[in-house]
């Protein structure tokens, strides 16, 4: 099939400057939600219809597979269809969506596409308690004969409740005929697309519909509110299927999913987690509350305290992370390490059983097996120009308050005293320190206060 993408409109009521389809819902815009819904369907041609901030949209979501189409001025669905004709495969059926509604389950779309057979006409409807807003079916018989905008309706057309959602596939040579016969004589002075219903009527063409499992599958973005609300109704269903897979949510409705969250069995997360990218977490993993993970990794047993912040970070089996960690982009732990509060961890290697549990930072760091890291130790790694490597060999013991300016290499088994500067290697097996002796001043006298 063909695939026509309308997102031409505005989006006024968003009171925004970013262009409506480039908002996002669970962290992605939401064109390119109903971008990935298209090529799921491995159609012929994607074409989107752009228009207001156009050029922006096309930046933001250029790919080798899609063909831009600008509609300028933005004269009406059935004008924005009309603009892409000339692009589309016309032995293949088109299928119509909205560049504003981004939770068309492909399945649905699927049934769409099975009910139009390839030469008829398919429109998705749906039944709703207030149709308000929205292009009425009218039928006759049970066989739908046209659709009436709202502000086109009489009061008995007002009163029925199968509403039009705008998704619909044609035929593409059919469309190619209706298009220009449009007209604009009605309420809006816009060229209708929905007016193409009693064409093909009127050509004696079969015109059929599928209706969505649910109702927000076909709810489009006008405004911030409904873009909130469909973002919870998208995280909540999003929750129920972690819950049916066996993840353990403390509260299903405090968890933000902003791509593909991947558990193994018996995981737990607590509430207020937000997880970006892909994260994979192994079986029995536990993630405490307020979290935020992105493109990350963490095995099988390992516990993640609070307040933990880790973006694309391997986190090995049965660490203990947090509370208040950091992991930032590199960093890679093996097993049973120890990541403590208010330490950040930098483009480094640690191997299994170090631990490093309060106020550090590790940056540019290979650090061996059983190694500790005391309390307030640094890895200077920047010079103001360049970045250098520390090394921390097996099983070295770093003594608080250190600072290791790198390059550096701590040989294995070796001590640094607490307070140390460390400029040149430590060598293996022994206790390096740098570090003022300490001395007393038995007759010393604090100084006291002059009086006037
Ligand atoms: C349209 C349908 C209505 C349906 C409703 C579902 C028509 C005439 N009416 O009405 O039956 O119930 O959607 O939400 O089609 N667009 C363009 N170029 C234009 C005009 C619109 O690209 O010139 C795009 C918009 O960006 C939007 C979509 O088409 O993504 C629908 O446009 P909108 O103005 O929201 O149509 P409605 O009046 O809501
Ligand atoms: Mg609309």
């Amino acid at each position: 099939m063909n695939v026509v993408i309308l997102a031409a409109g505005q989006g006024k009521r968003m009171h925004s400057d970013r262009p409506k389809v480039l908002q996002a819902l669970a962290g992605k815009p939401l064109l390119e939600h109903v971008l990935d819904s298209a090529r799921a369907l491995q159609p012929a041609r994607i074409c989107v219809v752009i228009g207001h901030g156009g050029e922006q949209v096309r930046a933001a979501l250029d790919a080798p597979d899609i063909c831009w189409v600008t509609q300028a001025p933005q004269l009406g669905t059935g004008h924005a269809v009309l603009q892409v004709v000339p692009q589309l495969d016309p032995a293949l059926p088109t299928l119509v969506l909205y560049g504003d509604v981004p939770l068309t389950r492909v399945a649905t779309l699927r049934r769409l596409l099975t009910e139009a057979r390839g030469s008829a006409l398919a429109l998705l409807t749906a039944q709703l308690d207030n149709p308000h807003g929205y292009g009425r079916i009218v039928r006759s018989e049970g066989n739908i004969r046209r659709i009436v905008e709202e502000k086109d309706a009489d009061d008995a057309e007002r009163a029925i409740r199968e509403i039009n959602t705008g998704i619909l596939v044609a035929p593409t040579d059919s469309l190619a005929r209706w298009l220009p016969k449009l007209g604009k004589h009605n309420a809006q002075g816009e060229y209708y697309l929905t007016d193409i219903v009693a064409l093909a009527v009127a050509d004696s063409l079969p015109v059929r519909s599928a209706q969505p499992e649910d109702a927000w599958e076909t709810e489009g973005v006008n405004s911030m509110a409904q873009l909130a609300a469909l973002e919870r109704i998208h995280q909540r269903a999003q929750a129920e299927k972690l819950l049916a897979l066996g993840v353990r949510l403390a509260d299903p409705a405090r968890l933000d999913v902003r791509g593909e969250l991947v558990c193994g069995r018996d995981v737990f997360i607590d509430i207020d987690c937000v997880f970006e990218g892909r994260v994979e977490l192994a079986d029995g993993v536990e993630i405490g509350p307020h979290c935020v993970l992105k493109n990350s990794t963490v095995g099988p047993g390992s516990r993640i305290a609070a307040f933990s912040h880790i973006d694309s970070a391997v986190i090995g089996a049965a660490c203990v992370i947090g509370p208040y960690a950091r992991l930032r982009p590199g960093a890679t732990l093996g097993a049973e390490v120890h990541i403590g509060n208010f330490v950040e961890v930098k483009n480094s290697r640690i191997a299994d059983h170090s631990k490093a549990n309060h106020l550090a930072y590790l940056g540019d760091a290979t650090i061996g097996q059983r190694v500790n890291i005391g309390a307030g130790t640094i890895t200077c790694n920047y010079d103001g120009a360049n970045k250098h490597r520390t090394v921390i060999e097996d099983d070295a013991f770093i003594g608080s308050d250190t600072q290791l300016v790198a390059p550096v290499t701590v040989g294995r088994g070796a001590t640094l005293g607490a307070g140390t500067t460390l400029t040149r290697d430590a060598p293996p097996e022994q206790l390096t320190v740098s570090r003022a002796k300490q001395l007393s001043v038995a007759d010393w006298k604090r100084p006291i206060k002059l009086k006037k």
